[in-house]
């Protein structure tokens, strides 16, 4: 039994078995190395969400950088730059929100390319009023197609801001402040407080200002360099625990070796809303306006047994023998929810040997220089970048060539991944104790049938 690839290297690819035979002394050798893995399991997952610091993105942060361009007779007109340096995690709609607490009686006389949530009382003001004379204003950006004297560069999207690595010119967002009431000189001007980044959701901790060298601009025709009269800068750091309690993403495994589906941990995102899902059969899905969000941001999920709003499944398509094959997609269970951008990032042994991905966008994540096991999977601009709301088209999918690893092998789950984030947070993988098993005496035709049930299975799984 062969399986051919037209126009692919690996032509003369056979699916193989290695050690078949030993199967049955493995399983048990295998039991008591779950044991151990299944602790070792629970401890990296209590690890992994209490600590604030991404092991996947050690050096990812957002850092908020304050340029001030020019002193006015009460203050000054700051440039504020909001650079997204996390490679994976992205401000999806609707958009970051960005606090702080002035140092002094400070306001702001005018914005643009972003605005205050609220003016704040401005009583005391004749004739000119200032935008805000909030003591902590709250600043969102403005939307797209804005009249053009109300823009900034790099503003009015929405406060939608990419990840560095997926797209790091659109990684940026900025608006300009005129800041009055203030400090008239650097020896003067005091820093801002207390800053809060929403993103859209909790999840932020920036810490406070510093003083940083004056940034550097070219001109236009990059034959002048300015500088800024002075530059402070906010760095933001996320922890998926300050986010939420619970996990937002599940994993479920299949394989061509054997029929059963390995499904999401049960509850993997907390039951607490188990009864304001909607049932996909339900009469309510005809509904108009169900697929409308609410201002709050609260999903309404249709009914399953893990309650995520986002599943990715990781498929063991195909074995041949220098090459392996894995189908991924990734399920939206949020009727609420199109996710205007979407990363997908795994760790696994044989990362280091990717060599094809199919209909998404792939960049190997090198954090630590030696080791090279991380990527992430975007989509393909204008192809599938977007993941719509739950319903029929609510899932993307691809497939993943890997060259065999030294290392390879189908027992004990290695060909499955060890870590999986979608949008920066970490997703639920299931109990090792359930990965699918080696068939104990494997028929390579038992082999080609399970391949086949196992694809029919895959498509009635990510079609329902
Ligand atoms: C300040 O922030 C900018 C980006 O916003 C960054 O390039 C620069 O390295 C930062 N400076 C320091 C000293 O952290
Ligand atoms: C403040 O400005 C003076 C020159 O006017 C400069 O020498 C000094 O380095 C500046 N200090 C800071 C913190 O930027
Ligand atoms: C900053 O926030 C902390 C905690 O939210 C609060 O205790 C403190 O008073 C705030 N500082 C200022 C200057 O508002
Ligand atoms: C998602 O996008 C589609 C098409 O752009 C739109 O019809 C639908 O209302 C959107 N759904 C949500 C929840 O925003
Ligand atoms: C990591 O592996 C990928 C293949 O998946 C390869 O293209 C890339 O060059 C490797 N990077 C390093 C630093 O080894
Ligand atoms: C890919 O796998 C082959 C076969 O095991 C190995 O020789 C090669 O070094 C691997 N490439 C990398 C980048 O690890
Ligand atoms: C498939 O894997 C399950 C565990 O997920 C195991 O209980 C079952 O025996 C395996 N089936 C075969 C045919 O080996």
């Amino acid at each position: 039994m062969g399986f051919h690839i037209p126009g692919n290297p690996m032509s003369q690819s056979c699916m193989r078995f290695e050690h078949n035979t030993h199967c049955r002394q493995y399983q048990h050798e295998m039991l008591g190395k779950m044991r151990f893995v299944i602790s070792a399991f629970f401890f990296l997952m209590m690890f992994s969400y209490t600590a604030a610091y991404d092991p996947l993105d050690p050096n990812g942060n957002i850092t908020i950088k304050w340029d001030i361009m020019s002193w006015t007779p009460d203050g000054y007109v700051a440039v504020v730059t909001m650079h997204n340096f996390q490679m994976y995690r992205h401000i999806i709609s609707p958009g970051w929100t960005l606090g702080w607490t002035w140092a002094k009686k400070e306001v702001i006389w005018s914005m643009v390319g972003a605005q205050t949530t609220e003016q704040g009382d401005c009583s005391k003001f004749k004739g000119n009023i200032p935008h805000c004379c909030k003591k902590t204003p709250t600043v969102v950006d403005l939307l797209p197609g804005v009249p053009y004297n109300q823009q900034f560069s790099n503003c009015c999207k929405g406060g939608v801001v990419s990840s560095w690595g997926q797209d790091p010119a659109a990684s940026v967002s900025a608006f300009q402040v005129s800041v009055g009431l203030a400090g008239t000189s650097n020896k003067t001007v005091k820093l801002p407080k207390n800053f809060t980044l929403l993103g859209p959701g909790p999840g932020y901790t920036c810490g406070i200002a510093k003083i940083v060298p004056p940034t550097n601009f070219l001109t236009p025709d990059r034959r002048r360099k300015t500088q800024a009269l002075m530059t402070w800068n906010v760095t933001c750091t996320y922890s998926q625990l300050r986010a939420r309690k619970n996990p937002s993403c599940c994993v479920s495994f299949s394989s061509f070796y054997n029929e059963t589906i390995t499904p999401c941990p049960s509850c993997a995102c907390g039951c607490q809303n188990k009864n304001n899902c909607v049932q996909s059969d339900s009469k309510l899905l005809s509904m108009v306006g169900i697929n409308t969000p609410r201002k709050d941001n609260v999903p309404l999920l249709q009914c399953t047994h893990h309650m995520c709003p986002v599943r990715v499944h990781w498929h063991l398509k195909i074995n041949y023998k220098d090459y392996w094959r894995v189908k991924v997609s990734i399920t939206n269970f949020n009727y609420r929810l199109n996710y205007t951008l979407w990363t997908l990032v795994v760790q696994h042994p044989n990362l280091n040997n990717v060599t094809q991905v199919f209909s998404f966008d792939y960049k190997p994540l090198v954090p630590y220089e030696s080791i090279n096991d991380t990527g992430m999977f975007y989509g393909m601009k204008f192809y599938n970048d977007q993941l719509m709301e739950a319903g029929p088209f609510g899932n993307v999918q691809s497939e993943v060539l890997f060259q065999k690893d030294n290392s390879f092998t189908f027992k004990q789950g290695w060909a499955f991944p060890r870590k999986v984030y979608f949008n920066g947070d970490e997703c639920m993988l299931p109990l090792p104790e359930t990965y699918p098993f080696l068939p104990n005496s494997a028929h390579q035709n038992l082999l080609a049938f399970s391949t086949f049930i196992s694809s029919v299975i895959f498509l009635l799984v990510t079609v329902w």
